[in-house]
Order: C-alpha cells, then structure tokens, then sequence
C-alpha cells in the first residue's frame, strides 16, 4: 500500500480526533495517583471518548480487549489495563487512540505515580524530548530516516539508555497503523521520500537497560527481559501542504515541544 496523503482539510478532521485523545491523555495525567487500578484509567478513557463522539479504535483491534494501553514500570508498550495497582514511585506509560468521523489519533504519555526516582523522571523527559527532536527533523524533501536518526541521536546524547528495536512509529490517517514503518535508530537520508500531506506517529521507547524484550503471555504485553524499567512517549504528526509542521494530537500543535529546535508549528 502506498503512503495515504491528506488534504489540508482531511488533515483538519484528524485534527479533531488528535484532539480528542490530548483532552482523554490530560484527564488521565490528572487522575494518575497511587491506589488507583489500571482498569479505572482505561473506564475514564473509554467514557471520554465516547461521550464525545469518537471511537476508541484500540478496543477491538486485532483482538485487543482495552480503550487504552497501561504499561508499567518494566512493562515498555501495549499493557493490557486490569486489577493491577498502581503504587507511588511507579512509571506508567498511558497510550490511547481515539477514530473522530473515519480519521485516527494515537498518541501516549509516561508519567511517574506520585513522587519518582530522578534518573526514572530523566529517562521519561529524555524519551518525550527524543519524539520532539524526531518531529522537528521532518520536512517537506527530506527522507523517512531523518527522523529516525534524529530519535537516535537524542536519546544516545542524554544518557545510556537501550532502544526499542522491535517497535516504532508508523503512518496514521484512515486506518491507526499505516505505511511507512519508522524506527527510532538507524542513519539519515534513506526511505520515503517526505511530502505534504503525510501523517506519521512517532514513538520513542527507551529503557534504562537492555533493549531485549518479550511479550508476555496475555501476547500483548511488551516487557524489558531484564526487568529495567522503559518510557514510550507517542504524537501524531502531519506535513501540511504549506510545508509545516503541526501536531495533531498536541494542544498546542507542539509549540512547546518544538521551540527547542527552533521549530513552529502551524497551529490549527
Ligand atoms: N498506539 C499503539 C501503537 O502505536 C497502538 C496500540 S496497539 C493496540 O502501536 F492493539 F492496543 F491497539
Ligand atoms: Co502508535
């Protein structure tokens, strides 16, 4: 399948179900406290979303049972939301996709449960400032691979961390996962070729230790095998057809998270 290229209006209508998941990501990072299960996060997200005319379009894909991933501590993507209990000192990535009128949003957070260690709120800004710097290093005439060196190179220069091999982001539009597959290492100048009108998730997942991993017998869990506690931070972005950037699933259209690299985004 080629690479789904949107209008600036199909691009306004992902808009609308980037938005969606920032409010349902934000409702969550307020309500995030010890004592707490992962199933009652999963309920306020399934219930915001709904209520508000989107689709959670997670539930039901290949067979995934929840609105939202929770994963904790070691556990790096795709957690299944359940009786587990969160505990302060926790980490947990909340990762959540939401279908507003046929176009998709995907994007997570990882956020610590109460007060957390130093090097554990280092790991999750060093992974959300990598997604940044891979967002910035997209333009209209560049290649695919940018950014994924640019993921690389963010991480390797904040600190010794392993990096997810298996996972990565991904084309979005009509459908939650589309081509192109993006790694988050490798060199620059190689893949598709950028143009306006693409949307791509990006998606970093660093660990403290090794970058092995395994799922786990509910066969979606993702875990570190050495039992390293990992950070995944997700936006979705596009190429508007002016050239700019603008992230979808940021209130700010990633003003904020941009302005580091000198990059401003296109708010709409
Ligand atoms: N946001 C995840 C990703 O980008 C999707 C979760 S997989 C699901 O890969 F099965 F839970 F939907
Ligand atoms: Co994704």
């Amino acid at each position: 399948m080629a690479i789904e290229i949107k209008s600036l209006d199909e691009l306004k209508k992902m808009r609308k179900a980037g938005v969606l998941v920032a409010q349902t990501l934000e409702r969550i990072r307020e309500v995030v406290r010890p004592g707490l299960m992962t199933k009652d996060l999963d309920l306020i997200a399934h219930n915001f979303i709904t209520k508000n005319g989107g689709t959670p379009s997670f539930l039901g894909y290949h067979g995934y049972p929840a609105t939202i991933c929770t994963s904790v501590n070691s556990q790096v993507v795709h957690g299944i939301p359940g009786e587990l209990v969160l505990h302060e000192g926790d980490v947990i990535s909340i990762d959540c996709g939401a279908i507003v009128d046929g176009w998709h949003g995907d994007s997570a957070i990882s956020l610590g449960v109460g007060q957390i260690t130093a090097e554990d709120q280092k790991m999750i800004d060093d992974c959300e400032f990598s997604m940044w710097a891979g967002i910035a290093a997209a333009k209209v005439g560049g290649r695919l691979t940018d950014l994924s060196y640019a993921i690389e190179k963010a991480i390797t220069a904040r600190g010794k961390y392993g990096i997810v091999r298996e996972y990565g982001g991904h084309g979005i539009g009509t459908a939650m996962h589309q081509e192109p597959h993006l790694l988050n290492y490798g060199s620059a100048g190689r893949g598709p070729k950028l143009v306006a009108g693409m949307a791509l998730a990006v998606e970093p997942m660093i660990m403290h230790g090794s970058e092995k991993v395994r799922v786990e017998s509910d066969e979606w869990t993702v875990s570190t095998v050495d039992g390293s506690r990992a950070a995944h931070t997700e936006h979705t972005f596009a190429l508007l057809p002016s050239g700019e950037i603008s992230v979808l699933t940021a209130l700010d259209s990633g003003a904020a998270g941009l302005a580091p690299f000198g990059v401003t985004p296109a708010v709409f």
